[in-house]
């Protein structure tokens, strides 16, 4: 089978482009090498051979025609992430560049002929805050939180009914969607498009709503690469780690060997097909708790800097539940520790590695992403 791989120079495309290798597939990248994921626009040496590599973006029609000629499966993987105020790009890339795919499959039946599966990463993002229980009026799906609420340290998420104090909950896909920073709205516009278009049209599609992803290749100068890349490139460059907020948010991380193989297994399962699936660890930690485990894999005390900023669009909590992927048969085996030494022993072994996060954290504040809240107490 030859398969499409979009956005395969990028992290979780070069995973699932060395499994489906392995796997005796034929594959074809299409990739604009998008600055600042890849510096200089150059194909990245970690892409294995054997891969035929098209430069184009997915916004291009004729960049499609050319990718998707004589492919029987598509993974599409290209996507614009950050937290940048640039609001129409996330949906120029996310949305009508998934919109195009669907657009020409329809219009030009010869490049849907051989067609079998589509499968796109949309994200963990579309839930936004997801479930939480309150201990008065049930089940809730809060919005975002209030901006003024953030400036007084107020973290936790308040029940839309009454303002009590909630649990967070594990979020299962049949959770009302309420994303509400642009990327996650980008990526739930993207889902809408190819899971209604897919089943209106025939066109298998799957949507893999991966968490946080984590593991080698991460490109350590995209700001929006997260909490592994920053607290490696602080503890290795003898600087301790600033956490946001106060450092107990929860979240789920997934090695990106468990998501190519979920990536993998829904490219042949038909079981699978038009439906959105969640992608996650597994397993619920606070960030702080992270910082510890990436603290233990490199063999550095860690004590991070908790000077009460906030990111404007960050959920507080968010757990998915993978039982649905599991009853398919795939299950996070990855160990997060291994993830962490894993990304550090190969971003040590690239001759640009250092520490990027001050930049990073600089054009954030200065877009007014990053914000501080009120002096504690
Ligand atoms: N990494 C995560 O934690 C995570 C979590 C949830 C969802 N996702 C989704 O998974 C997918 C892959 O993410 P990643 O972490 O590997 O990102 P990445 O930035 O490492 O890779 C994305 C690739 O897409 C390419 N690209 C960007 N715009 C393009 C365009 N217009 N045309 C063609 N190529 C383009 C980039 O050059 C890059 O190589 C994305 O759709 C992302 O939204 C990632």
């Amino acid at each position: 089978m030859r398969v499409l791989v979009t956005g395969g120079a990028g992290f979780i495309g070069s995973h699932t482009v060395a499994l489906l290798l392995e796997r005796g597939c034929d594959v074809r990248i299409l990739d604009v090498l998008q600055p600042p994921v890849h510096r200089e626009r150059r194909w990245p040496p970690y892409l294995p051979p054997g891969v035929q590599r098209l430069e184009g973006s997915v916004t291009d029609p004729a960049a499609w025609r050319d990718a998707l000629r004589d492919v029987q499966a598509v993974v599409h993987l290209a996507a614009y992430q950050d937290y940048l105020p640039n609001f129409s790009r996330f949906f120029q890339v996310n949305a009508a560049g998934t919109a195009l795919l669907y657009e020409l499959l329809v219009a030009e039946p010869v490049l849907a002929k051989g067609i079998k599966k589509v499968v796109v990463a949309t994200s963990q993002a579309v839930y936004g805050e997801g479930r939480y229980l309150c201990p008065v009026h049930g089940i809730q799906f809060p919005g975002q939180r209030p901006l003024e609420q953030l400036e007084r340290r107020e973290w936790e998420p308040r029940c839309p009914v009454g303002g009590e104090t909630m649990t967070p909950q594990t979020t299962s896909e049949d959770d009302p969607p309420r994303p509400h920073n642009q990327y996650g709205i980008s990526k739930l516009s993207q889902e809408l498009i190819c899971l209604n278009l897919g089943l209106r049209y025939g066109i298998p599609t799957v949507a893999m709503r991966y968490s946080i992803t984590q593991g080698p290749h991460q490109s350590f100068t995209n700001p929006y690469s997260g909490a592994l890349r920053i607290f490696v490139q602080r503890l290795l460059h003898g600087r301790q780690p600033v956490v946001y907020e106060d450092g107990s948010q929860l979240r789920d991380y997934v090695s990106v060997q468990d998501v190519a193989q979920a990536n993998a297994l829904v490219l042949e399962d038909g079981r699978a097909d038009f439906q959105a699936l969640n992608v996650g660890g597994g397993r619920a930690l606070t960030v702080l708790e992270y910082a510890a485990v990436v603290g233990r894999a490199l063999g550095r005390p860690v004590a991070p800097e908790v000077p009460g900023r906030f990111r404007l669009g960050d959920t507080r909590h968010i757990h998915s539940d993978v039982s649905r992927l599991r009853a398919l048969g795939w299950e996070p085996r990855g160990s997060l520790e291994e993830a962490a030494a894993a990304y550090a022993e190969w971003a040590q072994s690239q001759a640009d590695f250092r520490d990027y996060t001050e930049e990073g954290a600089t054009t954030l504040a200065e877009q007014g992403v990053v914000r501080g809240a009120s002096p504690a107490g």
